[in-house]
């Protein structure tokens, strides 16, 4: 089943308790929750009050990319203020492989996210330690942005790379994912989709229900 994370980075944070019930009610299943720390992307969003406070609104899977430098300084205290999965940067992490062992023992799944010009071959000594590789297919840090069109080529890629070991991980994408360009991604076998700006700008009952249907598409 292809799920929809609505990322709360595009939502209005003054309302930010009721847009999330909104999505939940249409059917999202994970809530994309984009940590940033001003050094390893430029931008600083918000951390771990925001992510504690906003828990007990809703029983939606917290789904945490950290794009923070050195993420494992932080593990224990992302899972203590409700994080499910934990998804760290293969950029950020000196000793990537103790870091996703240290999010297993903190309780949650373990994510590895790779920026746009990251090889796959990066994965090949810790990717049977992910539950979910996560593919930018914009270069993170700000929402709104345009995905890079050879990035679909990389998920079918990463694809083939998990089949081929017999691995199960889930696909998950982010950036630029909208109507017009999920099928793309659909396509080529992602299938954890976030979504900023296509389901927290504007109407978002009808938006999250517009891209639940065409998730449902490729079940
Ligand atoms: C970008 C973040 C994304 C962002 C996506 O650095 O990781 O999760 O919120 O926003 P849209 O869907 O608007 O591109
Ligand atoms: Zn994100």
């Amino acid at each position: 089943m292809n799920i929809l994370a609505p990322s709360i980075l595009a939502a209005d944070f003054s309302h930010l308790g009721d847009c999330i019930a909104q999505a939940e009610a249409e059917g999202a299943q994970y809530l994309h929750i984009d940590v940033m720390d001003g050094t390893f992307v430029p931008s600083i969003s918000f951390g771990m009050p925001l992510i504690s406070s906003i828990r007990s609104a809703t029983g939606m899977v917290f789904d945490v990319h950290l794009m923070v430098q050195e993420p494992g300084r932080y593990i224990q205290d992302f899972a203590r203020c409700g994080a499910d999965i934990l998804t760290v940067h293969a950029e950020a992490c000196t000793h990537l492989d103790n870091v996703l062992d240290s999010i297993h023992a903190a309780g949650c799944r373990a994510g590895i996210a790779l920026n746009p010009a990251t090889p796959l071959c990066v994965l090949d000594y810790v990717v049977h330690k992910a539950d979910m590789i996560l593919v930018m297919t914009v270069n993170p840090g700000f929402g709104g942005q345009k995905l890079i069109s050879v990035m679909p080529e990389k998920v079918r890629q990463l694809r083939s790379y998990l089949d081929a070991r017999g691995l199960k991980a889930d696909i998950e994408v982010d950036g630029g994912i909208n109507e017009e360009t999920v099928r793309s991604v659909l396509e080529a076998g992602a299938n954890v989709i976030v979504a900023g700006t296509a389901v927290f700008g504007g109407d978002i009952t009808a938006n999250t229900a517009k891209m639940m249907q065409i998730l449902r598409e490729y079940d």
